[in-house]
């Protein structure tokens, strides 16, 4: 269903949103009192990071906030994701408070009251403070408690303005990228051996929400990375890896949230801990399920042609069980990522048949696509597959919402071209352009496309 304009017609109260994180985006890293994260580290290490970059300076939105804000205010969004960096707010991690790091997010947080815009922000977005991973990061379990600690902290700080808490950002990529294949901070090459960081980040989850909650919270998620997972073939080889890969990646993160348990016995064995009562923790109960969906995941055995590109610019080695297969027949954003629009509706279709009454509802905490246009001769960015790209998943979700999903609001990620990773700023996410040199903003023909949506959704003129 559209609109006469061609939007996809949402209900009034839907919320539109942008999600960011504080290491893409914030710079000023040695500022203020921050202290160093895992992020900085890992950049620090030569190679590591395409061209060596780092997040050093990013869009300097740590100083460029208010033009930031403007942008956000123009856009008319209803609400804006973006993530706590840990070590600006208690730069170890634990102890030592860092009030001016406290006032910076006063300021932020003010500032979109202000502009209309609810903050909905992440309490961890995988920049560790550098001190707690030297005690063993998340595979020391004692980081579930300074979690904690940290989330009361902010709640007592924030709870009067902030009414959306987002716990923690995709633990999936963090275990297998960070700790088992060390394309990411900080940079672990452990394998398998990696999934107690899963289990650590999922009782820091937990134990968040509790601390939350009985800080008067009574609107708390976590925004987990999901995605379909086809098997390349109908070979049992093949469908076998696809399995995995989805119980790996997907089940893995939201059985013990949903469902409190594993989703198999060998996961639950590689677990460290009182796993049983852990899972009691792991399993109090959210106000809705974010999901962050990219593309769906062609998954074979190992041995045919791997696709190079996994996710958030990281990749799948030789030497897994699984592989990585390219996906044929549809358009590729510049990172090489399928547009696969009916995905987004795929798995929240899976969700709904597995979960049924345990699924709460649902927002989409990050969509969106590197598409690397820049500014043309009359200087504007001109991003038309951006535009195609928010047309198809906007109307897939306005499809899945009208085939029953319970979807209260969607996040575009980015805002802005920023720090992707491990591909430093060579892959653009944001509706709005970066130049990386002077730090100018250019919102593209995407942010207006959006901006329209957004109008429309809410039934005000353009
Ligand atoms: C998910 C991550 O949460 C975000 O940090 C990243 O930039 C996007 N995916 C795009 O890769």
């Amino acid at each position: 269903m559209t609109d006469e304009a061609g939007f996809p017609r949402f209900h009034p109260d839907f919320i539109w949103g942008v999600s960011t994180s504080a290491y893409q985006i914030e710079g000023a890293v040695a500022e203020a009192g921050r202290g160093p994260s895992t992020w900085d580290d890992f950049c620090a290490m030569p190679g590591r990071v395409f061209d060596n970059q780092s997040g050093q300076v990013a869009c300097d939105h740590y100083h460029r906030y208010r033009e930031d804000l403007a942008l956000m205010k123009q856009l008319g969004l209803d609400a804006y994701r973006f993530s706590f960096s840990w070590s600006r707010v208690l730069p170890d991690g634990v102890g030592q408070v860092n009030q001016e790091g406290l006032d910076f997010y006063d300021r932020l947080i003010d500032g979109l009251l202000e502009a209309g815009i609810a903050p909905a922000p992440t309490l961890f977005h995988w920049d560790t403070p550098s001190p707690l991973e030297a005690a063993g990061g998340w595979l020391n379990r004692d980081i579930t408690d300074h979690f904690a600690a940290y989330a009361g902290l902010l709640a007592e700080r924030f709870g009067d303005r902030v009414k959306q808490w987002i716990t923690i950002n995709e633990p999936v990529v963090l275990t297998l990228f960070g700790y088992g294949l060390g394309q990411h901070a900080p940079g672990r090459t452990l394998f398998f051996e990696a999934l107690p960081a899963a289990h650590h980040q999922l009782l820091a989850h937990g134990k968040a929400v509790q601390v939350l909650r009985a800080a008067g919270a009574s609107n708390i998620g976590i925004a987990n990375n999901h995605a379909p997972v086809w098997s390349a073939s109908e070979d049992p080889a093949d469908r076998m890896a696809a399995a995995g890969y989805d119980a790996l990646t997907n089940w893995l993160f939201a059985d013990p949230i949903l469902l409190g348990r594993y989703p198999n016995d060998e996961f639950a064995a590689a677990m460290p801990g009182p796993v049983a009562e852990d899972l009691a923790i792991i399993a109090s109960p959210i106000d809705w399920y974010g999901i962050n969906h990219y593309q769906p995941a062609n998954i074979g055995a190992p041995g045919g042609a791997a696709d190079p590109d996994a996710s958030d610019g990281a990749t799948l080695p030789a030497g897994l069980p699984f592989q990585l297969r390219a996906i044929e027949g549809y358009p590729k954003t510049d990172f090489g990522w399928s547009v696969v629009p009916e995905g987004l509706g795929e798995i929240l279709r899976i969700f709904r048949k597995r979960y049924r009454t345990a699924l709460p509802p649902v927002y989409i905490t990050e969509n969106g696509c590197a598409i690397n246009d820049g500014r043309n001769a009359a200087g504007l960015v001109d991003d038309q597959r951006r535009v195609a790209y928010l047309a198809g998943y906007t109307a897939a979700l306005a499809q899945a919402i009208d085939d029953g999903a319970d979807v209260r609001g969607y996040f575009h990620w980015s805002l802005l071209d920023n720090f992707e990773w491990a591909v430093g700023y060579s892959q653009r996410f944001g509706l709005v352009h970066v130049d990386f040199d002077t730090l100018s903003r250019t919102p593209k023909a995407s942010f207006d496309w959006y901006r329209r949506l957004i109008a429309a959704s809410h039934g005000l003129p353009e």
